[in-house]
């Protein structure tokens, strides 16, 4: 079974998506994770995005290893967002690192979080959730978690809405049959329970 969690950065998906596999004993899979790692390998290497996304070997476990190298807390620097949200625009890009998560997601029980998760690597997932916030909630959530300036998250947030929205490949937007959950005021708890008990009404459907 697929949980599908897509939604704009800030909106709480990677907290929520852990907790939640770990209420279902799903597995856990950061798709954007994998976007950051193809991103930090062109970063450091240079040459074609394509060819950074077609070969990165990636296990996105607890610890995120890509190409044998630990890259948890690489993958975090605001230079590797800003190239990952742009890489994020290359077609070639997108299907390479599509593949390897519908390979992934192909057998056993999973909570997979992204973009584009519900509409494009898994429509057929049995739940959907697109989870927002507002821009302010959304920017103060990243703003703690960075221990950044709130200005200047709030301006990167916008660049990065609007060209994760805006591209022309596989744009952020709701899939079709997901509920859209808006997360401003609600606790992570809430938030989990309510995804996890639409997982078990899906199991039992
Ligand atoms: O969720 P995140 O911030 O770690 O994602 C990093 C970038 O990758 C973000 O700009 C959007 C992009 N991304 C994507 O286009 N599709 C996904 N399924 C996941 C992430």
């Amino acid at each position: 079974m697929v949980v599908a969690i897509d939604g704009p950065a800030g909106a709480g998906k990677s907290t929520v998506a852990r907790a939640t596999a770990r209420a279902l004993g799903f597995t856990y899979l950061d798709s954007g994770a994998m976007y950051r790692a193809a991103a930090l390998t062109l970063l450091e290497e240079g040459g074609a995005a394509s060819e950074s996304a077609e070969r990165l070997q990636i296990d996105v476990g607890e610890r995120v290893i890509a190409n044998g190298r630990d890259v948890t807390e690489a993958i975090r620097t605001p230079e590797v967002s800003e190239a990952a949200s742009r890489i994020a625009t290359n077609e070639k890009v997108r299907a390479a690192l599509v593949a390897k998560q519908r390979a992934l997601l192909e057998s056993g029980d999973w909570v997979a979080e992204g973009r584009d998760i519900g509409t494009v690597v898994a429509p057929e997932a049995e739940v959907k959730v697109f989870l927002t916030a507002s821009p302010e909630e959304r920017a103060r959530r990243r703003a703690d978690e960075l221990r950044a300036d709130l200005e200047t998250v709030q301006r990167d947030q916008a660049l990065r809405d609007a060209q994760d929205e805006g591209r022309e490949h596989s744009p952020l937007r709701p899939a079709a049959g997901a509920i859209e959950l808006d997360t401003s005021g609600l606790s992570v708890e809430q938030v989990v329970e309510r995804i996890a008990s639409l997982a078990r009404a899906a199991r039992m459907g």
